[in-house]
């Protein structure tokens, strides 16, 4: 396993075999299994797997978020190499954003609401960066988990915008076997806070219960996520969502595939999750 932090020799490695098939993975490190069935799924569909770490200052708006991200290279490479990963890039935020650097991408609609709306700048800074790695690796597929739903929605527009000849693969959410969805930032909640968090997996799963079950009110839908959110003393709810599974936008009926989601906060931990429901029409 090759990892460079500089761009000419990881282009060498990755130009190499020019006719060879490859597979990139973003992150921003602090590797759980969450990220390997990306990079196992990327090996499976790849000659080669490109990994990338790097904890992206232009996607934090909050810069204690920044600074409380957790970080653990040394433990990220052993995983990343018993893995069979080719190729990592490891840069520093001088390398990604050199003195003078002065472009942004901005996807306008889809990035207004849920996420975007919470974390100004957020998704600029994503689809910025995720555009730099894919000049840099040149991948031929790129792998993102659906618990970032918006995120791979915003990225699958981008490439589409912007003609990048990549082809974006949604991963399933990986989950404890609680529930509660595989996060880098889960390490961060106390164990009372981590004992709360599986609420976030209850509400989702009760609110797809009620939607098999005929409710098609939005509203009342999220009633019943909110109501099993605050069954946790400590939880604090930013945003509970039932939006267009393309537009993003709000619902106030539920019908076809509808994305539930939800943002909690435990303390200053800001969890995400998200469910797509499906109602037979
Ligand atoms: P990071 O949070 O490290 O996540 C890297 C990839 O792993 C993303 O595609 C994310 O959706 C996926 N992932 C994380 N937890 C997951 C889970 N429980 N199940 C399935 N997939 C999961 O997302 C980012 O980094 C950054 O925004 C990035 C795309 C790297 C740009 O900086």
């Amino acid at each position: 396993m090759k990892v460079f932090s500089e761009i000419p020799p990881l282009r060498q490695v990755r130009w190499a075999e020019p006719l060879k098939t490859w597979g990139l993975v973003p992150t921003m490190g602090f590797l759980h299994e969450a990220h390997m069935n990306l990079v196992r799924r990327s090996k499976n569909e790849n000659d080669r797997t490109g990994v990338s770490i790097f904890v992206n200052p232009m996607q934090f708006n909050n810069a204690d978020d920044l600074s409380n991200y957790p970080r653990k290279l040394e433990q990220d490479l052993a995983m990343l190499e018993k893995e069979g990963v080719d190729l990592v890039w490891t840069p520093t935020p001088d390398t990604v954003y050199p003195k003078g650097y002065q472009t942004d991408i901005n996807v306008r609609e889809i990035t207004r609401g849920l996420e975007g709306a919470s974390r100004p700048g957020h998704f600029q800074g994503v689809a910025t960066v995720v555009a730099k790695l894919f000049n840099v690796f040149q991948p031929h597929r790129s792998y993102f988990g659906q618990k970032d739903a918006q995120q791979v929605a915003v990225i699958q527009q981008m490439v589409r915008d912007l003609n990048f000849n990549i082809e974006i693969i949604p991963c399933p959410t990986t989950r404890e076997t609680d529930g509660l969805a595989m996060s880098s930032r889960n390490v961060n909640l106390t164990a009372a806070y981590r004992q709360q968090a599986i609420c976030l997996f209850q509400a989702l799963s009760a609110a797809n219960s009620a939607c098999q079950a005929g409710e098609t009110d939005a509203n009342r839908i999220k009633e019943i996520m909110t109501r099993i959110i605050l069954t946790a003393p400590d939880a604090r709810i930013d945003y509970v969502s039932a939006a267009h599974i393309e537009t993003l936008q709000e619902l106030t009926l539920i019908e076809n595939r509808v994305l539930l989601s939800l943002a909690v906060f435990f303390g200053n931990v800001r969890l995400i999750d998200n469910m797509v429901v499906t109602v037979e029409g």
